[in-house]
């Protein structure tokens, strides 16, 4: 069904749209408008009024101030990705209160712009400028955020009262870091978000794993039940452990989670076990693992030594017959 949607959007339009912004946003072909690497300097103001989807990437606007989207009161999705974007005003969404997704990434934000969004479901403000993580207090209104994308390669500290307007939002998804490495971290930062359920990290830590240690310990403190590490462990490239607290299929999940799909076919995964005593050994054995350079071959011990209290599942076995 939303294959044959997004099929004849692409004979339509021969665009690439964005499937979340399909998802959440799409109600008519004539509501989509896609302006993206045509080398505009500003948002044009004669757009259509009842516009819904707007890509604007890929054009030289470096600032967007004040009635950029004032007339266009039912915007619901939002891209400016690689726009060279330097600075938004504070006011510039406040006549778009629809908005569900924003994607601002790749642009050169110095500052986590202090936006007042309060419908917002996605929101990608990854590979900026900005040199702290710190986010404007005005964030703990975004109640329904459910993945919310945030990475600067000039952000290399985490603070303790970085997350703090988030820690009542009841956040799905943190993707965070820019693929860069991580200098501090100070302990109780990612533990203020009790609600978050699943956690990406990108970044490295190389002498430092100490610092995942800190991460870990507080990850334990929220509700995660599913952790990607991007990178983490410098010696390889594309370590990767996903952990999850629940038994889960791939075929029981939806087709939203495509990329979460993908990476239980290619991935062996280490189950949580329901026993609070077990869980101190899966720790201590998910620490020893991080720390060590071959991933595969540590899994495999792991495995072995725990073996009793955690079925090790290889969703290999599962993927054979999965039609997507
Ligand atoms: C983009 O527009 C500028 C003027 O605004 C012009 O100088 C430049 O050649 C244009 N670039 C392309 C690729 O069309
Ligand atoms: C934002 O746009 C970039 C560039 O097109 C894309 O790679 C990324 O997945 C988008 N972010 C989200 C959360 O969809
Ligand atoms: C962030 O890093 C880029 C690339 O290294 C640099 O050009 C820019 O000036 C830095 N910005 C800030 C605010 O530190
Ligand atoms: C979160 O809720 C607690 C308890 O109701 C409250 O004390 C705190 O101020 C709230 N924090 C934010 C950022 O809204
Ligand atoms: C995880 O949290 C529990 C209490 O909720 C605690 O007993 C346990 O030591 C923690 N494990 C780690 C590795 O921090």
């Amino acid at each position: 069904m939303l294959f044959g949607l997004l099929l004849t959007l692409d004979i339509v339009s021969g665009a690439d749209l964005d499937p979340n912004g399909l998802r959440l946003c799409f109600t008519s072909i004539s509501k989509i408008q896609d302006l993206s690497g045509q080398n505009r300097t500003a948002v044009p103001l004669n757009l259509p009024e009842d516009t819904e989807y707007l890509d604007m990437s890929q054009n030289p606007i470096q600032e967007l101030t004040g009635e950029a989207f004032s007339k266009l009161h039912h915007l619901c999705f939002l891209k400016m990705a690689d726009c060279g974007l330097t600075e938004i005003s504070p006011r510039v969404f406040d006549k778009i209160p629809f908005l569900k997704i924003l994607n601002l990434t790749l642009n050169k934000l110095s500052a986590i712009p202090d936006l007042l969004l309060p419908n917002i479901q996605i929101l990608d403000l990854s590979y900026n400028f900005y040199r702290s993580y710190q986010l404007p207090k005005a964030y703990k209104n975004q109640k329904n955020l459910e993945l919310f994308v945030l990475g600067s390669a000039n952000a290399t500290s985490v603070h303790l009262s970085d997350f703090d307007p988030l820690q009542n939002v009841t956040l799905q998804h943190l993707i965070l870091g820019a693929e860069t490495k991580w200098l501090t971290y100070e302990s109780g930062a990612l533990a203020k978000l009790q609600h978050l359920q699943e956690i990406s990290l990108k970044a490295t830590f190389c002498e430092k794993m100490n610092l995942l240690d800190l991460i870990l310990a507080d990850l334990n403190k929220t509700q995660v039940t599913a952790m990607r590490f991007h990178r983490s462990i410098s010696v390889q490239q594309d370590s990767m452990v996903f952990i999850l607290l629940e038994p889960i299929s791939v075929d029981s999940l939806s087709k939203r989670f495509i990329g979460l799909r993908s990476i239980l076919k290619q991935k062996t995964y280490l189950e949580w076990p329901k026993e609070e005593h077990k869980r101190q050994v899966f720790w201590a054995s998910l620490k020893a693992m991080l720390h060590r350079a071959d991933k595969f071959m540590v899994l495999k011990e792991v495995a072995l030594a725990i073996s009793e209290t955690t079925p090790l599942i290889n969703a290999f076995e599962d993927s054979k017959d999965d039609t997507f």
